[in-house]
């Protein structure tokens, strides 16, 4: 039998106002990481949060903290996010000149090291670097906001990344991020994920629904 499937709600989708309680609720809820996405209105369209936010939720949950750099210049901050309490960070290719050396920053930090793929990034950039990586990425929408439409365009690079990652023998996560619902995750789970980001599919319908909600996307 397959693995369980990692479930990662995505706080942009939770009530800011809230925020601990948000990620106390979810984590009761059966989370497995909680997903933290960072915007700096320059990389992506949006602003959101930076390392004091995630400083001040690493106490309140034990789940790993996996954060989703969207930010450029990146390297800058991988300190800052990593003391933080962030126990993935994950950055994209487009943020930082020499993604080799960003990667293997992350893990001298002691944080594993992700690398996400816009719609339009091809799997061919982590090719020759496939031992510095410790979880990949996949962006079925374009970076930015939540509660946008998944693109099924993305399955088939799902199935590349899932024939890349076995060639390795290694047990790296695949990740898929945005438009992730009921109905899209069991064809991210058919192409080879392994792990799932949701935001407005965990977040709607109040804390009372979270369970629900998360147990929906396992299938
Ligand atoms: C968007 C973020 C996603 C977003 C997903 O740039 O990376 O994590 O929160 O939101 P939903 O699940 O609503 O598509
Ligand atoms: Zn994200």
């Amino acid at each position: 039998m397959a693995a369980k499937t990692i479930i990662a709600p995505s706080i942009l989708a939770a009530d800011f106002a809230r925020l601990g309680e948000e990620a106390r609720a979810v984590e009761a809820a059966g989370a497995d990481w909680l997903h933290v996405d960072v915007m700096d209105g320059h990389f992506v369209p949006n602003i959101t949060i930076g390392p004091d936010v995630v400083k001040a939720l690493r106490p309140l949950v034990k789940i790993p903290l996996d954060v989703h750099l969207m930010i450029a210049p990146v390297d800058p901050f991988l300190e800052a996010f990593r003391a933080a309490g962030a126990d993935i960070i994950s950055v994209h290719p487009e943020s930082g000149p020499h993604l080799n050396r960003t990667l293997k920053r992350i893990r001298e930090l002691g944080a594993k090291a992700g690398v996400v793929f816009n719609p339009s990034t091809d799997p061919s950039v982590i090719r020759w670097m496939m031992d510095e990586v410790d979880l990949i990425l996949v962006m079925s929408i374009n970076p930015g906001f939540g509660g946008q439409s998944f693109m099924t365009s993305q399955l088939r690079k799902i199935e590349t990344l899932r024939q890349m990652i076995d060639a390795t023998g290694r047990d790296i996560p695949l990740e898929v991020d945005g438009g992730v619902t009921p109905e899209t995750a069991p064809k991210c789970i058919a192409a080879g994920a392994t792990a799932l980001v949701a935001g407005t599919a965990v977040f709607r319908g109040g804390p009372d629904k979270y369970a629900a909600n998360i147990a929906a996307l396992r299938g």
